[in-house]
């Protein structure tokens, strides 16, 4: 069976970046799994759901339909059949995306997607949860990690589209994702036993990619 590699970390380490390039290089597939909270966030965000509402929250994720589609540049998302891919990034959705996923409610029925996927095989996925709770039994698992700063940069210099976002302002908020993410009872952001640590503040994403390829073909 072609392996399953889990990346998981902290918002901006890269993962996404990586996972996707990883993924190209070796031929598997690939699953952005903080596209799925961003979708049912969006959804809740269009429907002014309570969002702090467990129940509400449920019947949300049971009511969306989501489809995830391959691309070169990554995943397609399809929320009832509109193509979310761009509004997922919204600043509102980041904004709100980790009160929608502390909801054990919610992660059940989206980890359940996310495992019927992993136990295809071949396939890279990237989130917080992959390593400890998504794939515990994945052949290669790492957690990127970077400075605060250097992860706010990247963010606000990939989320910028023209308007200057303000550095404080990106630290606060990923800082404040970074805190309900890890401080959550249910799959909190945590490194796997098992999982290789990355230190991606001072390399390029190149070298972090060469890294993982290296390691996974045994180089
Ligand atoms: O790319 P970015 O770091 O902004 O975040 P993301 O990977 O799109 O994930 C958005 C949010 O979804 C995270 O801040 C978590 O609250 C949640 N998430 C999660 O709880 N578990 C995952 N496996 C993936 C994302
Ligand atoms: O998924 P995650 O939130 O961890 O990060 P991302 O959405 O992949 O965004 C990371 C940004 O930092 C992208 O613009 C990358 O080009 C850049 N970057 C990186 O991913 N890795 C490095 N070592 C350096 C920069």
């Amino acid at each position: 069976m072609k392996p399953r590699i889990a990346i998981d970390g902290p918002a901006g380490a890269g993962k996404s970046t990586v996972a996707r390039e990883v993924a190209r290089r070796l031929g598997l597939a690939y699953l952005d799994t903080g596209a799925m909270y961003r979708a049912i966030t969006l959804a809740g965000l269009r429907q002014n759901a309570d969002l702090h509402n467990t129940a509400a929250l449920e019947e949300l994720t049971r009511n969306s339909e989501l489809d995830i589609q391959s691309a070169p540049n990554g995943n397609i998302i399809y929320l009832n059949g509109e193509n979310v891919t761009e509004d997922i990034r919204l600043p509102e959705v980041s904004r709100n995306v980790s009160y929608v996923a502390r909801c054990p409610e919610v992660r059940d029925i989206l980890v359940g997607k996310q495992r019927e996927m992993g136990n295809r095989g071949g396939v890279v996925m990237d989130g917080r949860d992959i390593g400890t709770t998504v794939m515990p039994d994945a052949e290669y698992k790492f957690f990127l990690t970077a400075s605060l700063e250097e992860r706010a940069r990247r963010l606000a210099e990939l989320h910028a589209k023209g308007e200057t976002l303000a550095l404080e302002q990106m630290v606060k908020e990923i800082a404040a994702r970074d805190k309900i993410d890890s401080e959550r009872e249910c799959a909190p952001l945590r490194p796997a036993e098992d999982a290789i640590h990355l230190d991606s503040t001072a390399l390029t994403k190149e070298e972090v990619i060469e890294s993982i390829v290296n390691r996974v073909s045994g180089k």
